[in-house]
């Protein structure tokens, strides 16, 4: 079966095809389409079947971590799993600057990065959704265990781009002191120089 609701033909099994159906919209990105389900479940449906694989193999590595979604079922083109509750950081951060709550939050969701075993020890802003307990929840992974990169660069520059990554960064010496002359000289230096 294929279904036009996605926008474009995709070849559905029936099990999805009957979750489409009672999906509701929620956000289209490069890769795929996602809606949302009953009980706080999401479908997504990918475009290309190794970008559903290889997101399919992160999240299998990430189980164990409460802020990646959960995986109840899947197919070759799709997964269904938990929903992301919160408000996407990069507004809440625009709307109410960066309070210590959600600059705290952002420190311990890097130091599971680390935890988990990832290479890419970075995220964007608009793949974490900040709930109402300030914890931290991850959508759409990417290249977690194949992309190389110490310090969360991407991070910091949308960070700079809202005005906080001072406020950032005073929080990471407090909470991650380790951590903290490295990232500050490599970001200051990136955002000078462009040296990544
Ligand atoms: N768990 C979720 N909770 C809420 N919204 C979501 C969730 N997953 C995806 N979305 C919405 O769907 C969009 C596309 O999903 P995403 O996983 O980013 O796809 P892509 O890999 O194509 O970028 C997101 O930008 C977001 O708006
Ligand atoms: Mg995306």
């Amino acid at each position: 079966m294929s279904n036009k609701k996605c926008g474009y033909y995709i070849q559905l099994d029936d099990i999805a095809e009957k979750f489409l159906r009672i999906g509701q919209f929620l956000g289209e990105g490069h890769n795929g389409i996602v809606y949302l389900l009953p009980d706080d479940k999401v479908i997504k449906i990918f475009k290309d079947k190794k970008v559903c694989e290889s997101e399919f193999n992160i999240l299998k590595k990430t189980t164990k971590s409460k802020h990646f979604p959960q995986i109840y079922y899947h197919g070759s083109n799709y997964i269904v799993r938990s929903y992301a509750r919160g408000v996407r950081l990069d507004y809440y951060i625009k709307e109410n600057g960066l309070d210590y709550n959600a600059a705290y939050s952002i420190i311990e969701l890097l130091k599971e990065f680390k935890k988990l075993g990832f290479t890419k020890l970075d995220i964007r802003c608009k793949d974490l959704y900040l709930d109402e307990n300030f914890y931290l929840n991850v959508i759409d992974p990417k290249n977690n265990y194949s992309k190389h990169c110490i310090y969360p660069r991407h991070l910091m520059k949308g960070l700079n781009k809202l005005g906080v990554l001072g406020d950032f960064l005073d929080a990471v010496n407090s909470e991650y002191t380790e951590v903290y002359d490295d990232w500050s000289f490599r970001i200051k230096r990136y955002l000078k120089r462009g040296i990544k």
